[in-house]
């Protein structure tokens, strides 16, 4: 008999050794799920009736098996409650989750934003408003580009916060920032590209995701002012990708001729630059630093992220795509994954269309302003040397460790390891990092707010401990 799968209260796949008796091969069956740790100590087995309904078998064949199994104490009954896998000796536990990760006292890590601040209550009101109107042909595989009424509120969404020029049917909505970049850049190697460039420093992940397109990875040098357009990768390559409002992780804000010196290589070489805008919605000293996109929307990919606005495990981005890229994105997009979770996509259309996302930006904006100011008095006091750059915008700071500093990055990341402190080192984000500086790049975004006192005091402590 083939294997069968039980619908009775749970999924069960059950393979029925042929060449014995119905009520011995069920039997085997049924310990061999139990030993190999298919039924875990504790999960209820089908009911009789349900069992055998599935199976072909007389009720009475599966009523035996479940005796015999009873007895051997494989199985346990209680009056009132359904048979379940008892906890034998030889029956497989129950398997365990993941060994907790070690508790840290202070966590400083880069690219999270304060998870504890997610806006629970109006995503839930958010979901259950939109699974009451949506279409069920809305729940269908549908256009890759994500969801249409998605797709509108955003370009109304990016074009007032952000300046960006756009219109829904150039938006295609990807699972955050760094698929969006992997499709980009899939498209474009489709096309015959050959070589991207990246900023010098950048994140990692990044320039694995460009490698692993088949495209080569080049450097553009950025300085106290952000990225460089006289660099050569920057006229010799098939794309640029930049961080124009908050060059990450050194945090420099391009300025106006280096925007538009940018914008014109692109034109000249007949190629594209990609603007990751990670992190834009976040600015504090200065009037709001528009997207470069805005300048050139046919040479400029617009990516924007829900990673730092509301939470990175929603795995929600969108691009604004020049016309002539569109149609091989999408084409990337729907190779793929055919398009990003619709829920998630409907829900966070609710949060614009209501306003609730923009509240939560100014919420948080000052939220991380004020974060952002404790933590410059903070190493004004403990670690007057060490300053801070990058602080007007984003979530993150940078301190570099020059010569004068007199301690080295993996000597502050060995202490703070030591101290349950976790800290992200600036080597890693160099192209090369034999020769690149070194410094500490501190995620002032990630404590969840009641911790952010106690975990400031702790790197100050850390810091002094060093000095
Ligand atoms: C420079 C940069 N770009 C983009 C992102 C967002 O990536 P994703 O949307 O894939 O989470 C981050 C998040 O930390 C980032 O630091």
């Amino acid at each position: 008999m083939p294997g069968s799968w039980t619908s009775a209260g749970i999924d069960l796949h059950l393979e029925l050794p042929a060449g014995r008796g119905r009520r011995a091969a069920l039997e085997q069956a049924l310990r061999d799920a139990i030993r190999e740790g298919r039924l875990a100590p504790g999960e209820r087995v089908p009911s009789s009736r349900a069992l055998a309904g599935e199976l072909g078998l007389a009720r009475g064949t599966v009523v035996e098996a479940y005796s015999q199994l009873l007895a051997e104490g494989l199985l346990r009954s209680r009056p009132g409650a359904a048979t379940e896998v008892a906890d034998a000796p030889g029956v497989r536990p129950r398997p365990s989750s993941e060994p907790a990760p070690r508790r840290l006292t202070a966590d400083f890590r880069l690219g999270r934003p304060d998870l504890s601040a997610f806006p629970r209550h109006e995503w839930v009101r958010a979901t259950r408003q939109v699974l009451k109107v949506t279409p069920d042909a809305e729940l269908g595989p549908g256009d890759p580009r994500g969801s249409a009424r998605l797709r509108v509120a955003l370009a109304g969404y990016i074009g007032r916060a952000r300046g960006v020029v756009t219109a829904p049917e150039l938006i295609v909505i990807c699972s955050g920032f760094t698929q969006g970049l992997r499709i980009v850049c899939d498209a474009l190697a489709a096309g015959g590209a050959r070589a991207v460039a990246l900023e010098d420093p950048c994140l990692p992940d990044h320039r694995a995701t460009v490698a692993a397109a088949g495209l080569q990875v080049r450097a553009i040098a950025v300085d106290e002012a952000g990225a460089r357009p006289d660099t050569s990768a920057a006229s010799g390559t098939d794309a640029i990708v930049l961080t124009p409002a908050h060059q990450a992780p050194l945090g420099a804000t391009l300025g106006r001729d280096r925007r538009a010196a940018f914008v014109r290589l692109a034109a000249q070489h007949n190629t594209f630059v990609i603007e990751d805008d990670y992190d834009g919605e976040f600015r504090y000293d200065r009037h709001p630093v528009g997207a470069l996109q805005g300048l050139a929307p046919e040479r400029v990919v617009y990516a924007g992220s829900a990673s730092k606005s509301l939470a990175p495990g929603l795995r929600l981005g969108w691009l604004a795509l020049p016309s002539a890229l569109l149609e091989p994105v999408v084409e990337a997009k729907r190779r793929a994954d055919r398009g990003t979770d619709v829920l998630a996509q409907l829900a966070l259309a609710e949060l614009i269309e209501s306003g609730t996302l923009d509240r939560q930006i100014r919420r948080m904006r000052l939220r991380y302003r004020r974060r952002r100011d404790a933590l410059v008095t903070s190493l004004a006091r403990c670690a007057p040397a060490m300053s801070l750059q990058g602080i007007a915008a984003g979530l993150h700071a940078v301190t570099l460790l020059g010569d004068g500093a007199g301690i080295s990055e993996a000597d502050v990341l060995a202490a703070a390891r030591e101290r349950s402190i976790a800290l992200t080192g600036l080597q890693p984000f160099w192209h090369r990092s034999d020769s690149a500086a070194q410094g500490l790049v501190l995620g002032y975004g990630t404590p969840p707010e009641h911790e952010y006192e106690s975990a400031l005091r702790r790197l100050e402590a850390l810091l002094r401990a060093l000095a």
